[in-house]
């Protein structure tokens, strides 16, 4: 374990001074990037429960904090043996740091001019890993995709600036070219 005492309050209140800063998705990004790190690596907000999953899903998601009007929300998201995300979107900044174990991060290029509702055609551009206290961060129309290729179940800390299940944001079909409402299922 860490020797610092960084806890999720403290998260939630730097989040809160910072998005009383700026409203600039990029601006906040550079500034929580840092502090999600220091929260990952601190671990002190982490129960034996984060690592529940949902079976059908892949991965389990815990909500550790959201305002009353769904801003400012952090998960801890855990991750199955071969479990992961299809590529999607966030419709909001996304900040992410490894906690337990590493994680396969894909990124993807739009490349259809999106004017078929829809329809999308995206194209993989990279993948990496990362592991703990190693960060993404994504701007509200980048599109990722994640996997857990180990064999014990994963764990990272997720921002966003809305929770994603209110942003209207999408998963990608690769295969049949579609964009499609993405949900995530909570623990
Ligand atoms: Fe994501």
């Amino acid at each position: 374990m860490s020797d610092d005492d960084y806890s999720l309050d403290d998260y939630v209140n730097d989040l809160r001074e910072i998005s009383a800063q700026t409203q600039d998705h990029r601006a906040i990004i550079g500034k929580v990037r840092p502090l999600a790190r220091r929260l990952a690596l601190a671990k002190t907000w982490l129960k034996d429960a984060h690592y529940e999953c949902n079976a059908e899903q892949g991965f389990g998601v815990h909500l550790l904090h959201e305002e009353t009007d769904h801003t400012l929300a952090v998960f801890a998201v855990s991750w199955l043996p071969g479990g992961g995300a299809p590529p999607h979107n966030h419709g909001t900044w996304a900040v992410v740091a490894g906690v337990d174990g590493p994680e396969e991060n894909s990124f993807w290029d739009r490349v259809d001019d999106g004017t078929r509702e829809g329809h999308a055609e995206i194209v993989k551009r990279a993948a990496k890993d990362f592991a703990e206290g190693e960060v993404v961060a994504l701007e509200p129309d980048h599109i990722h995709s994640v996997l857990n290729k180990t064999d014990a179940t994963t764990v990272s800390l997720h921002t966003y600036g809305l929770h994603v299940n209110y942003t209207g944001r999408s998963r990608y079909d690769v295969e049949k070219n579609l964009e499609i409402p993405y949900v995530v299922v909570e623990q």
